[in-house]
């Protein structure tokens, strides 16, 4: 059995160190976006923050940043990394933080875990209900059905010091639903083998309907720009001014 902390750590060593993902990178590249369509921008919300580690770097580009998360366990993470800012525990398909932002931030496919199309649409509802006229929404889309690719199994390996962690990943997909089982082995002198599995369900919404939603939340020019890692892009859209 796993502790929390195990879950978050191997979370982080699984991305970081097995992929390769670059949270400074990302929330350089994050900023410029958001500055191009605002260059006033001084507050970030981030919601889904996960362990708060894209938080962790734009806390150093906005005046004031703030997360939002639905799991404690990733919550807990990431109020012990950012050292005085706010985590709130929220659900990202209906929450009210009494305040907008000059940016929202949805990242790393976060948004895939809605779980319908009216879901999807309470999703950036919220999200744009945060923003101020002129904020600038950058989201990060699950897979389509068109370029989700269902059965290859997937294996990660990461060695930190003492820890040493695989993790096996196999997907199956049921109509517009991917389902990811995770398995990870996570081992360290001090505590010998944890063996767990994580199972993950994410809706593969077409591009059309990602549209849609944003378009129907009241957000224009709508963009769509290359990705990081693999086919998934990154969408900017904008609050228009009254
Ligand atoms: C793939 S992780 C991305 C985390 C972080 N944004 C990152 O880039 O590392 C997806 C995150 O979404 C969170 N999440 C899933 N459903 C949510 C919901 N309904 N509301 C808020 N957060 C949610 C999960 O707990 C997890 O931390």
């Amino acid at each position: 059995m796993a502790h929390d902390q195990d879950l978050t750590s191997a979370y982080e060593l699984i991305y970081t160190v097995a992929a390769g993902k670059n949270y400074q990178r990302e929330a350089h590249d994050i900023t410029a976006l958001i500055r191009h369509r605002h260059p006033t921008a001084d507050s970030l919300l981030d919601v889904a923050c996960g362990t708060g580690l894209h938080l962790s770097h734009l806390r150093n580009s906005f005046a004031h940043v703030e997360g939002l998360e639905l799991s404690a366990a990733m919550r807990t993470a990431a109020t012990a990394r950012l050292d005085g800012i706010a985590v709130h525990a929220g659900d990202m398909r209906a929450f009210r933080l009494g305040r907008t932002f000059s940016a929202v931030t949805c990242l790393f496919s976060a948004v895939g875990y809605a779980r319908s199309v009216n879901e999807l649409h309470q999703t950036l509802g919220c999200l744009a209900a945060h923003l101020e006229p002129g904020g600038v929404l950058v989201l990060e889309p699950w897979f389509t059905p068109s370029q989700w690719i269902t059965g290859p199994v997937d294996t990660g390996l990461a060695i930190d010091g003492q820890r040493h962690l695989t993790r096996m990943c196999v997907s199956h997909q049921t109509g517009t639903t991917s389902t990811l089982t995770m398995h990870y082995l996570l081992g360290e002198t001090s505590t010998g083998i944890r063996h767990w599995t994580e199972e993950h369900t994410l809706t593969l919404f077409t591009n059309e309907q990602y549209h849609q939603a944003i378009q129907q939340a009241g957000l224009h020019d709508v963009e769509w720009l290359p990705g990081w890692n693999d086919q998934r892009p990154r969408i900017a859209a904008v609050k228009p001014r009254p």
